[in-house]
């Protein structure tokens, strides 16, 4: 009895401590690398020890609060972003500690702003769907560097003309390397005139282009038809037009354009009508520019990409630094090698090699795999610093050729038992590409018969892509041991 009447006190004391004081709309301005300040805005509603609400994270994604509570005067919630955040409300601020993951926190303090301030824009009605007739880029899957993986807001001038030195003192160039790609985080916000300005990362943008160009290099940029990025810098959203002239202007050769905060003010069905926008205004730009969306595979984006001149798009979420993410991707691709052929790929992501979460085995699987999908290869590692290693993988020009072959085929997959998978790829000529891959945590054997290639005899010649050696073809097939996470790759004749 005693103690069910000091629970009781207890409990109306709390509520009385949290008389709905953090009810409302608060914003969380964050500085940022480049003199940026972001906006994160939380949307809560309290009545009393109840607390729901929102996160609007980094003003370009809705996530709901999760296993929201109270820990004294303080709330505690999560959102799916695997970001946890407490709040400690203090005078008529909140005091905010944002967890993300184990490691990385951020000190903040949120002021109130009227509800409002945390809604998208009004929507902008797209134009009816049309074909964009092609712009003839990317004949063979586009090859470079993004900056994303390894750099992320790290990101800046110093950094990309040193890759693009990089990449052509390492022979990378030579070998079909061209595109040095700038990612999210290079964009301030807008002049008076309303065009886009790179931020103090990037102080003359122009200047970076002709750079690039003078080390017969081409240069990438990043936007997204919402009205910020991904991570919650400035978007092309009702600038389109505009932004695809600066990007001409600048010598831009290349587009990602992600789709991010768009989710805010489109609905899934406007995907190909928010993509045909900036497709349209990239045609009247005056330059050519390479035109890749990143849509993380929504909308089913490889039966209309080509509609909106699209040279790639991406088939997947974000590709982690890690055996189980790349090979969750790199082996989930083989529905969509219809939709792939010149002019037109399908992008599952950037490549990790180099990057240090997978060993060089399983870095040659990532390539090996990338190259029979006729995937894009972009490098995402530091090329300033890498090691022979993984050059070696990067600029095996036998592995190249196979992504690069001018018949434009996206390999399949033959033949799956027992943790070994068989991919080939038709070559032009004739010959085809096969990889024979160990998904296995052990090294295992593994047997490739010519008739599972459609061959009725032993081809004329056989190459290991990877050894640099002719093999002998023998009667029945190949067969041999492969090393846990690794792969053969074999150009058969
Ligand atoms: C998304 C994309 C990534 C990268 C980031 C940048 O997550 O899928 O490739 O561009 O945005 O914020």
């Amino acid at each position: 009895m005693k103690k069910t009447l000091v629970a009781a006190f207890l409990g109306l004391l709390l509520i009385s401590a949290n008389a709905a004081v953090l009810d409302g709309t608060w914003r969380i301005d964050q500085a940022r690398r480049g003199g940026v300040t972001l906006h994160t805005f939380l949307v809560l509603r309290q009545k009393g020890t109840e607390l729901a609400g929102k996160v609007v994270v980094n003003d370009g994604v809705d996530l709901p609060l999760r296993k929201a509570h109270f820990e004294g005067p303080d709330a505690v919630f999560s959102i799916d972003w695997g970001t946890d955040y407490r709040v400690h409300p203090e005078g008529d601020k909140l005091r905010v500690t944002i967890i993300y993951g184990a490691k990385d926190r951020e000190e903040a303090s949120a002021v109130r702003v009227a509800e409002t301030d945390a809604n998208p824009p009004a929507v902008i009605p797209l134009a009816a769907l049309e074909v964009v007739p092609a712009n003839g880029l990317a004949q063979t899957p586009p090859m470079g560097w993004n900056s994303w993986n390894h750099f992320g807001d790290k990101v800046d001038d110093a950094t990309v003309r040193e890759t693009a030195d990089a990449m052509v003192r390492s022979g990378m160039a030579a070998a079909g390397y061209v595109f040095i790609n700038i990612d999210d985080t290079w964009e301030n916000g807008r002049d008076a005139k309303g065009n886009l300005v790179p931020n103090t990362k990037f102080p003359d943008m122009k200047a970076l282009a002709d750079y690039v160009h003078s080390r017969g290099l081409k240069l990438g940029i990043y936007s997204s038809p919402g009205p910020v990025t991904c991570a919650g810098y400035e978007g092309s959203y009702g600038h389109e037009e505009q932004d695809a002239k600066t990007f001409a202007e600048w010598g831009i050769d290349y587009l990602k354009y992600d789709w991010c905060s768009a989710g805010r003010i489109y609905q899934d069905s406007d995907l190909q009508a928010a993509y045909q926008k900036m497709s349209q205004a990239l045609a009247r730009c005056g330059r050519p520019i390479v035109y890749s969306l990143c849509e993380y595979g929504m909308g089913d984006v490889w039966t209309w990409g080509p509609k909106v001149a699209a040279n790639l798009w991406r088939t997947t979420g974000d590709i982690q630094d890690n055996w189980k993410s790349m090979a969750d991707i790199g082996f989930n691709q083989n529905r969509l090698a219809p939709y792939a052929g010149p002019g037109h790929w399908n992008d599952p992501d950037m490549l990790e090699i180099g990057n240090g979460g997978m060993n060089n085995t399983e870095y040659r699987t990532h390539f090996s795999l990338w190259c029979l999908l006729a995937a894009p290869l972009m490098a995402g590692n530091d090329l300033r610093t890498m090691s022979a290693a993984t050059l070696k993988i990067l600029n095996n020009r036998e592995v190249i050729a196979i992504d690069q072959d001018p018949l434009g085929k996206q390999g399949e997959r033959r033949e799956e038992r027992e943790g070994i998978e068989i991919w080939t790829k038709p070559l032009a000529g004739g010959s085809q590409a096969v990889g024979v891959f160990n998904r296995n945590d052990q090294e295992s054997p593994a047997t490739l018969t010519w008739a599972q290639l459609g061959l009725s005899a032993a081809p004329k010649a056989l190459r290991d892509a990877w050894q640099h050696r002719d093999l002998e073809p023998a009667a029945g097939g190949w067969n041999g041991r492969i090393p846990a996470h690794g792969v053969v790759l074999l150009i058969v004749k």
